[in-house]
């Protein structure tokens, strides 16, 4: 199995409009160049890269933006990227800029093979937090949903609480309360 990255991919419509998504990004090659981003069908992310063939891997440690994509807030800040056209998180440790050197179709999922083109560090990584990590499987929990017996979600949620009760700060606690409720809405 090859390394995936959960990052936050910034992608831009053909009428300008950016667009946040959590999206796991498949190591391509060991140099760390190289990553495959694999939305699925259909997605704002899958038009938005036919559109405009350029993203922006968003590496965060705040995971209120995870939960946020998935609970419909989207309203964080964005800069400029150096040398594509979507925008960077500003929140961003992180970011990588890379351009879709190659598309392997697919109906249900189609493989954007991409070429880092620019990275930047903005702020130091400040290690693991395991309340981070319960919320971006608790985030996959939630893009999934319409896909899962409810059974299998209350158990996952019950399993993962465990290290938020334990050792959330602020935004964990904040990002875990948003995919809560979302569980706790209609599926839509
Ligand atoms: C950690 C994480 C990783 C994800 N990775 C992918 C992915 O690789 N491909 C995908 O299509 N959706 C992925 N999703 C789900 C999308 O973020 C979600 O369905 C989103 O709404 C994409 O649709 P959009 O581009 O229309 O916003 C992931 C979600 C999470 C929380």
């Amino acid at each position: 199995m090859p390394l995936i990255r959960e990052t936050i991919v910034t992608t831009l419509a053909a009428d300008g409009t950016p667009h946040l998504a959590p999206l796991g990004l498949i190591a391509g090659d060991e140099s760390g160049g190289r990553w495959i981003a694999a939305p699925f069908h259909p997605s704002t992310t899958l038009a938005n890269l036919r559109a405009v063939p350029e993203l922006v891997a968003n590496y965060v440690d705040d995971v209120r933006i995870f939960a946020g994509c998935l609970t419909g807030r989207r309203d964080f800040p964005l800069l400029a990227a150096d040398h594509v056209r979507p925008p960077r998180l500003a929140a961003a440790l992180a970011h990588a800029e890379l351009r879709v050197v190659a598309i392997e179709a697919d109906e249900a999922r189609p493989r954007f093979h991409c070429e880092t083109v620019f990275e930047a560090s903005h702020a130091p990584f400040r290690g693991f937090n395991r309340a981070q990590a319960a919320v971006i499987e608790a985030a996959i929990l939630v893009s999934r949903r319409h896909l899962l017996p409810p059974a299998t979600i209350a158990e996952e949620m019950r399993r993962l609480r465990v290290a938020v009760d334990k050792t959330a700060g602020p935004r964990e606690a904040a990002a875990w309360a948003w995919l809560v409720a979302a569980l706790a809405s209609p599926v839509g």
